[in-house]
């Protein structure tokens, strides 16, 4: 899995750059994606380096371009990224909690060409949103979704549900529309890094979701394109998987801050990938030969049932990483398509999720990064 190949003619180009500038972060999710190694991964990329993963990215076809983190906004050296994203031409996109995001700032990172921000919320109330972020952060939100607005971008507001928000689904939208938003990212939790230790906690019930789409649904008609709604349904209520990333290695490469390439961002957590490191390899020689961009690439990798199903090139056999995490297998069938002989142990999760609630919630943190992996990372 490991071993290096001979480019293929079949490899398209990565055309979605996510750099993930940092992960270090201000507010302590209870959902976070990141991986709960953090605390471990140092050595952020220098200035220079991303500026040459830009450029290399953008010679080998990628066109949008991510800046997120942890919080993007904790690196000074952001407004010279995007000047020379922008130079380049990309489509650039900043993916923040809105800490740090002062008039000033906006201000500089307009005039170095941001093209887009996403702004995350936790609830829309006071309470859950400070809770579940740790942090008095609501108002501060709220100013900077106005900062947004005055600066002219477009702006999309994501919010993660679970069972905690999912009941305030028609508030999260009344605040959006109050604050101008354009678009309004519903994305249900996946569970991956941090949601992953709290997924017992942020399980919601079927009622909860099919409550949530209806309303979404009603606001869809009554609002028009007012403000696009976006509800992304959580996959383990489904009988068949995301096409996670579009396919492995497809169109998605992310760049971890310390400089490891990754097919998506949470194959750190995968063993036995041997993620390769842009201070090592160019990018070309990653996208195309590498063993970790190549490992679940195509459909030579599947097994049965994928392997035989016409769906695959629908879906191309789900998410690696989940069916790592639910079987211990990464190259076993996502776990939450009904075909899978292992669909049952995702049933089970949403069903035994109430009664492991006595187990305490984990915030994102340095200290409880480090006492989850007390090893320095590889
Ligand atoms: Fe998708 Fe595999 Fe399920 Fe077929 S068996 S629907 S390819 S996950
Ligand atoms: Fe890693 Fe889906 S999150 S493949």
């Amino acid at each position: 899995m490991a071993g290096w190949t001979e480019p293929s003619h079949r490899t398209g180009p990565p055309l979605w750059l996510l750099a993930e500038l940092t992960y270090r972060c201000p507010l302590h999710c209870v959902f976070c994606y990141n991986p709960t190694r953090h605390a471990r991964i140092t050595q952020e990329l220098s200035t220079a380096e991303w500026v040459n993963v830009m450029q290399q990215a953008r010679a080998l076809g990628a066109a949008q371009l991510g800046f997120s983190g942890g919080e993007p906004l904790l690196r000074d050296d952001l407004e010279e990224l995007v000047a020379e994203a922008r130079r380049l031409g990309f489509y650039t996109n900043l993916i923040t909690s809105g800490v740090g995001l002062t008039p000033a700032r906006a201000q500089r990172l307009h005039d170095a060409g941001l093209d887009h921000v996403q702004l995350s919320f936790q609830d829309s109330t006071r309470e859950l949103n400070d809770f579940l972020s740790h942090t008095r952060t609501f108002e501060l939100k709220q100013r900077v979704a106005r900062t947004i607005k005055d600066q002219g971008w477009p702006m999309v507001m994501n919010c993660v549900l679970h069972r905690h928000n999912l009941p305030h689904v028609d508030k999260i939208i009344e605040m959006a529309l109050d604050l101008g938003a354009e678009y309004l990212e519903l994305a249900n939790t996946q569970y991956y890094g941090w949601a992953w230790v709290n997924r017992d906690h942020l399980m919601p019930t079927r009622e909860q979701l099919l409550h949530a789409e209806a309303v979404v649904n009603q606001y869809r008609e009554r609002i028009g394109n007012r403000c696009r709604l976006l509800f992304v349904v959580p996959d383990y209520f489904e009988d068949r998987p995301k096409a996670c990333m579009n396919g492995w290695g497809s169109v998605f490469l992310s760049v971890a801050p310390d400089g490891l390439a990754m097919p998506c961002h949470n194959a750190r957590e995968l063993p036995g990938l041997a993620l390769p490191s842009v201070r090592e390899h160019t990018l070309a020689e990653i996208w195309q030969r590498s063993g970790a961009f190549n490992a679940f690439r195509g459909e030579d990798w599947m097994r049965e049932p994928c392997r035989s199903c016409h769906e695959r090139h629908k879906d191309f056999g789900g998410c690696r990483c989940q069916a790592f995490q639910i079987t211990g297998d990464a190259a076993n069938t996502d776990p939450v398509c009904s075909k899978s002989p292992q669909h049952e142990r995702v049933l089970r999760l949403v069903r035994e999720a109430p009664a492991r609630r006595h187990i305490p919630i984990v915030f994102r943190s340095d200290a409880e990064s480090r006492l989850l992996h007390p090893e320095p990372a590889p």
